[in-house]
């Protein structure tokens, strides 16, 4: 880990040369590959009540949806002819799909296509239903971190969870075999310099596979309509530093990143970043899976439009493959 000093100098901006380091680093260990993932948001229903989310359990604007799980898998095995070797299924904490209904789900995935890797992003789960849907054969979990100060996740988030127990979620999923994401947004309410600091010194201790990061974004329906999205440049430096202290980490260019930027995705790309995770939800699902106000999910966040996508890949410099994307140790 880099002292503190240096890496809260690098945060600052004091260094132009950065971003350009950090593709460095990205070439030599990824080449050009970018991975692509496809996003089936499962489920808007959620008992959680994360203040910066528009989705909490506390917004009646929300228009909730559950899929099925014949459509997830019909949406999913589309993805697979349309090149998608992994898909990731996020979802609002819906008891909906509870262990054995996700189990089935994952194994129904598997049988269909042996050779595709199952994401899974449904939040805090008892060890025991984590390791069930490992055992099920899922090969990744997303959950990131938010912040890993204490009172700034309690800031950002109800009295009933706090970052302990995000924590030993992480943990226990990385001791079950998981490849694990954690991650978190740049600009969230009340967040400093020295929180994203720590945050990176969380990571160390963690040593993820995958690290996400996006800007925070306001949601109208929430407690935070009011606050300012967080900074681009900023963003791009977090994930930049993210490249050069995890070298092996898949890192994605976020769709807050290229919500908050219309070039987001490819600077993201330029910073470090080597997946993309386009959106296979069905049409009216997408429309209401809104974490934040304006989430982009046409155009080349469009999985059918992967096309366009990797137009755009190519002109920063990169390539799409059709690969799982595994982590490289
Ligand atoms: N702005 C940006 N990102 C958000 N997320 C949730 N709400 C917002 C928001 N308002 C992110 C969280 C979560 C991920 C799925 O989406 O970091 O972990």
């Amino acid at each position: 880990m880099m002292d503190r000093n240096t890496l809260l100098s690098l945060l600052r901006g004091e260094d132009d040369s950065l971003l350009a380091r950090a593709d460095q680093v990205r070439r030599t260990v990824y080449g050009q590959d970018v991975y692509i993932r496809g996003l089936i948001e499962i489920s808007n229903f959620c008992k959680r009540n994360c203040l910066y989310c528009g989705i909490r359990a506390g917004n009646p604007n929300a228009k909730r949806y559950r899929l099925s799980p014949e459509e997830i898998l019909l949406c999913a095995n589309h993805g697979y002819d349309l090149g998608f070797r992994t898909v990731v299924l996020q979802g609002g904490e819906d008891p909906f799909f509870n262990e054995t209904t996700v189990c089935k789900l994952v194994e129904d995935l598997k049988t269909a296509h042996p050779d595709r890797a199952v994401t899974l992003s449904l939040g805090e789960q008892p060890k025991s239903t984590y390791k069930a849907w490992f055992d099920a054969g899922a090969d990744r979990y997303l959950l990131r971190h938010e912040t890993a100060i204490p009172t700034h996740y309690a800031q950002l988030h109800p009295a009933d969870v706090t970052l302990e127990t995000r924590k030993d979620c992480l943990f226990a999923l990385k001791e079950i075999g998981y490849q694990v994401g954690s991650g978190f947004m740049v600009g969230s309410p009340g967040q400093t310099l020295e929180h994203l600091a720590e945050d990176f010194a969380f990571l160390s201790e963690l040593q993820p596979d995958m690290i996400g990061i996006g800007p925070f974004l306001p949601h109208c329906d929430t407690p935070f309509a009011a606050e300012a999205a967080g900074d681009l440049d900023l963003t791009l430096r977090t994930v930049a530093l993210s490249r050069i202290l995890f070298p092996h980490a898949l890192i994605p260019a976020t769709t807050a990143l290229g919500t908050l930027h219309p070039k987001g995705r490819e600077l993201g790309l330029k910073a470090g970043a080597n997946v993309v995770m386009p959106n296979l939800s069905p049409e009216d699902a997408r429309a209401r899976y809104t974490l934040y106000n304006n989430k982009l999910h046409t155009g080349a966040e469009n999985a059918e439009q992967l096309d366009l996508l990797k137009a755009q890949v190519e002109a920063a410099g990169y390539r799409i493959v059709v690969d799982r994307g595994d982590v490289k140790r």
